[in-house]
């Protein structure tokens, strides 16, 4: 093949592939692009405990994968996920009293994506968690108070 024609090929699925994208809503691109980012990072910063699909491990680390306690704390995930959680909790019945580390170095562009990634990945929102809200939520627990209190709208 000479070098024009590959040239023209490669152009042409240049402008397809943005095609493709340009088919989908902004929103919708920003989601997608959370999730992934998310998947990354949970499986940093949560899957060894939380294994990979959130199945959690024996009586150890509990289950985000339909967690009751995950469902009633929604509110509370960026400060559990912040400043991590210790003490007796029960998930599904059981009970667990270990301990979760922090993770008080995250920034917001990284907590906004394992937000999106855990909201989603669970079942509760499936839209991109911003910058901008993530940051509020690091400063609310910062702060010592949870979403609604800071008046973050989920
Ligand atoms: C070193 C192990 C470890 C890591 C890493 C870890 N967790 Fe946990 N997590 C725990 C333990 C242990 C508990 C239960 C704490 C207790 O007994 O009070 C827990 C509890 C939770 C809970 C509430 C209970 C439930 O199952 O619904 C959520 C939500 C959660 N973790 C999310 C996360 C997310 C998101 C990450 C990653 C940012 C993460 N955890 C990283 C060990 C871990």
């Amino acid at each position: 093949m000479n070098r024009s024609i590959i040239a023209f090929i490669s152009t042409s699925l240049i402008i397809s592939a943005f095609w493709g994208c340009n088919s989908l809503s902004e929103k919708e691109i920003e989601y997608r692009q959370s999730f992934e980012s998310g998947k990354v990072a949970y499986h940093t910063r949560c899957a060894n405990c939380h294994k990979p699909n959130g199945e959690g491990m024996g009586t150890l680390y509990p289950p985000l994968s339909h967690s009751d306690y995950l469902k009633t704390h929604l509110q509370q995930l960026p400060c559990i996920i912040f400043s991590g959680l210790k003490g007796p909790i029960s998930v599904n019945g059981s009970n667990y009293n270990w301990e979760m580390p922090a993770n008080k170095t995250i920034d917001e562009i990284e907590m906004s994506a394992i937000l999106t990634y855990v909201q989603s990945r669970w079942g509760y929102k499936k839209e991109a968690v911003s910058y901008e809200e993530a940051r509020k939520d690091i400063n609310a627990c910062v702060a010592g108070i949870s979403r609604q209190e800071s008046g973050v709208r989920r």
